[in-house]
């Protein structure tokens, strides 16, 4: 089973349930990095604001992410410089640079210890064979305005040069933001946890409505990762893959003072973390698309077996999973929702979830505010991007049709008909009596019998064994073996088996 080392080395948050209808300045859907930094500032502005989180405050991508704070985007500078031009480049350089700015600034005033600290990044090559790839994105960095530069000395042994990043950060991403969603709550504010959010209307008000009551404010905030309000449009853009990573317990000496990113695919991420249960180092990685890898325990096998050739490692203490959701032209969708007066969505952090979710925090609080920001164009989601949007548009979707012609109109998934063939943690897809019928088993032989069809646009959810989720390979929604909601798009729950339309 997998723990995050994060929620595991902080205590568990207890904010209220949404109880009755409401009324605030501002609704935040999603209790993350985006929301949290959003609410804040919205907040310490004078407006009222009400963060709802489905489950528990940071505990969702926020709480499994590998919290590195960087310039370096994974889409690289030369591809950024392409898409959106020098000037383009430089700001999103700009953008990532201020949020980490904003993070310390913001631990400094509330007087979090968060273990931030800056050190250097590295993008390096283990082969060797791409060193001028890394001399030429060294380049491009700098024309960003980055403090980059290729180096033949990288401090990983088995680096074969890369490009230096200067001045980057790490911290511990939920001793951040407890403290800080605890100073949101009073005045008129409120953090609500366990409020699913069923769904989100523009207008004058606005209504965030829950199976506990509705929020009308003058501006909604989705910051749930993946907007669970705009179906037809931004989800179609917004690949998932699923990211792994583990924290094994290593010396103190260990350290080597920098954040590690390499060049192979699927690519590896390092870093390490100090925690009051010592040091750890943690390597992350394996990723793929979600929904599209049956056997997801062996994502992890691949993992530790890269994390013991390359450190000395005892005990891999915790293990994780994490939702990347990928933009199609290196930067995510940021600012006012399409055809949308009032509401905001923020995705597509692409490896960099904690750097810009803090931006989309920081530009959409200003632009709730009225005040002119100049990332606003850059991360616009209804921006288009014809030359390279375009042909990974269409490759990425090419999954759609793929996963919902085929696995709805014929058998090519269904792996038994008799619940005998489910195992203890297995989950399969079997045909009984005449229907598909996703089918999981727990450790204690209980099946749970539900709806394989996904509840966002009616693809087939797959098992994920690692996780013990149903996955959608569409757009990336994950339902619990219960059938709740575990990530968006999808907002309702998978429908008991039988009930659903056939
Ligand atoms: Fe879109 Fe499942 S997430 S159809």
């Amino acid at each position: 089973m997998s723990e995050s080392l994060w929620i595991a080395t902080t205590p568990a948050t207890n904010f209220p349930g949404l109880d009755r209808d409401l009324s605030v300045d501002v609704a935040i859907v999603g209790g993350g990095i985006s929301g949290l930094t959003a609410a804040l500032r919205l907040r310490t502005s004078g407006m009222t604001v009400a963060v709802l989180d489905a489950h528990r405050i940071a505990e969702g991508e926020t709480g499994h992410t590998t919290a590195h704070l960087t310039e370096a985007i994974d889409a690289r500078y030369r591809a950024l410089t392409r898409n959106f031009g020098r000037e383009g480049a430089q700001l999103a350089a700009e953008a990532s640079r201020v949020a980490i700015q904003q993070i310390e600034r913001t631990a400094s005033t509330l007087g979090i210890a968060c273990g931030l600290r800056r050190l250097p990044g590295y993008l390096y090559s283990e082969t060797g064979e791409d060193l001028d790839d890394l001399r030429e994105e060294a380049e491009a960095a700098r024309n960003a305005g980055v403090a980059a530069e290729f180096v033949k000395e990288v401090p990983l042994p088995f680096a074969r040069g890369g490009v230096r990043f200067d001045h980057q950060a790490d911290f511990h991403p939920r001793q951040y933001l407890l403290p800080l969603a605890h100073a949101i709550p009073g005045n008129g504010s409120f953090v609500f946890e366990n409020t699913s959010v069923v769904a989100v209307d523009d207008g004058e008000p606005c209504r965030v409505e829950t199976e506990s009551g509705v929020i009308t404010a003058k501006a909604v905030f989705v910051a749930a990762n993946v907007p669970v309000n705009n179906k037809f449009f931004l989800q179609t853009k917004i690949p998932a893959y699923r990211s792994y990573a583990m924290a094994a317990k290593v010396g103190a000496g260990s350290d080597l003072q920098g954040l590690f990113w390499d060049t192979a695919d699927p690519y590896h991420y390092t870093r390490w973390q100090q925690t009051d249960e010592g040091m750890f180092l943690i390597v992350g990685g394996e990723d793929h698309k979600t929904g599209d890898e049956k056997d997801t325990e062996s994502c992890y096998e691949t993992l530790e077996e890269y994390v013991r050739r390359h450190f000395t490692v005892d005990e891999i203490r915790y293990r994780w999973s994490g939702q990347i959701i990928e933009p199609l032209d290196g930067l995510p969708y940021i600012g006012r929702n399409s055809f949308s007066k009032h509401v905001y969505v923020a995705t597509g952090f692409a490896g960099q979830g904690m750097t810009f979710g803090t931006v989309s925090g920081m530009l959409v609080s200003d632009l709730i505010r009225g005040i002119d920001n100049p990332w606003e164009s850059l991360f616009d989601p209804t921006r288009i991007k014809p030359i390279a949007a375009a042909v990974n548009f269409v490759s990425e979707n090419v999954d759609f049709p793929k996963h919902l012609i085929p696995d709805r109109l014929t058998s090519v998934d269904v792996e038994g008909s008799s619940l005998e063939d489910v195992s203890p943690g297995e989950g399969k897809i079997l045909k009984l009596d005449g229907r598909k019928v996703a089918v999981s088993r727990d450790d204690s032989g209980r099946t749970i019998a539900l709806s394989p069809v996904c509840t966002h646009m009616g693809c087939d959810v797959h098992w994920n064994l690692a996780e013990r989720s149903w996955d959608c390979p569409c757009h990336g929604s994950r339902f619990s073996p219960e059938g709740e909601v575990l990530n968006g798009p999808a907002v309702k729950p998978l429908a008991p088996a039988g009930t659903e339309k056939a």
